[in-house]
């Protein structure tokens, strides 16, 4: 047996020698040690013999064991060593080759937020569309509810063209009648995309519509908190039976996914022409959470809480103003081909800088330089 075990050490210091990789190694380490290796079958023998032999041998077959584990931490070391001395030709790098150019530049401001905007409506269904940017002043207003000479025209400081073709229908425009086509105007807003929309899917039987309209809008503006040229994103939801609840659900999704989970939106009665009921929508506000007040340390007892408590100095009232919203008004449907007893939907219309800066905490002390091409502004 001792003979047995001494020959099976040389054996196996012999295999480990000769193992020229760590996979050939681990085949050495299995053929011995292993659970049914040599040395394992051989040990398993042990306890057979009687009890004056079985403690040498066992010693023995300990010793040889050790061996055979040493020998292999030994091989390992040195294919290790030997696999690293050979870096220089496995992994060498050409520094003469020509380099990668780092990324310059990345997509503008407005471009990131509209695409941030167009992915989040595109979860809930919407589909982004767009629609002319110089438009006869039937869709953007008259179809709108808005007739000829209506004082809430004067809301929008319109941009209008003088152009021979505008007291017309121009070729390959699709008029429910031609007179209602009047002059041409840079589209001031983005609702105007609604009468574009409800025409061209009733043109393909019919709603639903799930549409959002993200495009420029032009009024004659310039400050610093006004650009002539702007963006809008335009909503517009048609269905059977919708209601304000749906619009609410819409809007609060957008919130919480734009502006972060906590953020809820609340809607404030107001006028528009081209919704009824409509509504100014405001978001709460990032910074005081809604309440209007910044909290300020520990209150005693007794004394009034509002006058320790400081006023939110970004909103001053729990809330910021995001942008007008509604039901959209039966005309507005009839107006783009629908049936206001079949059909119901909500619009909603918003700043796209204005909604990006609320987002960002950004504070511009002059929107303006959004659209100067000044490389060194980096938004
Ligand atoms: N078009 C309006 C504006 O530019 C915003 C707006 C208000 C759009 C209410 C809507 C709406 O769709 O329902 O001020």
């Amino acid at each position: 047996m001792e003979a047995d075990l001494h020959s099976l050490q040389t054996a196996a210091v012999a295999a480990v020698s000769k193992a020229q990789n760590l996979s050939e190694l681990t085949a050495v380490e299995v053929r011995f040690l292993g659970r049914k290796g040599e040395f394992t079958a051989l040990a398993k023998k042990i306890v057979e013999l009687p009890d004056a032999e079985r403690k040498r041998i066992g010693q023995v077959a300990n010793e040889v064991r050790q061996r055979i584990t040493l020998a292999l931490a030994n091989r390992i070391g040195e294919i290790k060593m030997a696999s690293r001395g050979n870096l220089a030709d496995t992994e060498w790098i050409d520094v003469t080759e020509p380099g990668v150019a780092p990324a310059v530049g990345r997509l503008h401001f407005t471009t990131r937020i509209i695409l941030e905007i167009t992915q989040i409506f595109e979860r809930l269904g919407f589909s982004r569309v767009r629609y002319p940017e110089a438009e006869w002043d039937w869709y953007a207003f008259e179809g709108l509810n808005m007739p000829k000479n209506h004082p809430a025209r004067d809301e929008w400081e319109t941009f209008f063209i003088e152009d021979p073709a505008s007291n017309g229908a121009p070729e390959g425009a699709r008029p429910l009648t031609d007179k209602k086509f009047g002059k041409m105007v840079l589209t001031p807003h983005t609702s105007s995309g609604q009468l574009r929309e409800m025409e061209r899917v009733r043109d393909l039987g019919g709603p639903p519509i799930r549409m959002i309209n993200i495009a420029k809008c032009y009024r004659r503006q310039a400050d610093v908190t006004h650009v002539p040229m702007f963006h809008q994103f335009e909503g517009l939801l048609i269905d059977r039976d919708v209601t304000i609840a749906d619009l609410k659900g819409v809007l609060d999704y957008f919130a919480g996914e734009f502006f972060g989970p906590e953020r809820v939106t609340r809607l404030r009665p107001f006028h528009f022409r081209f919704t009824e009921p409509s509504f100014e929508v405001d978001i709460s506000c990032g910074v005081c959470g809604g309440t209007g007040f910044l909290e300020a340390g520990t209150v005693l007892k007794g004394t009034d809480l509002t006058a320790l408590r400081e006023k939110c100095r970004v909103c001053k009232e729990g809330w910021l103003e995001l942008g007008g919203a509604g039901m959209v008004h039966p005309n507005v449907l009839k107006n783009g081909g629908l049936d206001p007893e079949k059909w119901s939907g909500f619009a909603f219309g918003w700043g796209v800088e204005r909604s990006a800066m609320m987002k960002s905490g950004l504070k511009l002390d002059d929107l303006r330089i959004i659209y100067k091409n000044d490389l060194r502004v980096t938004l």
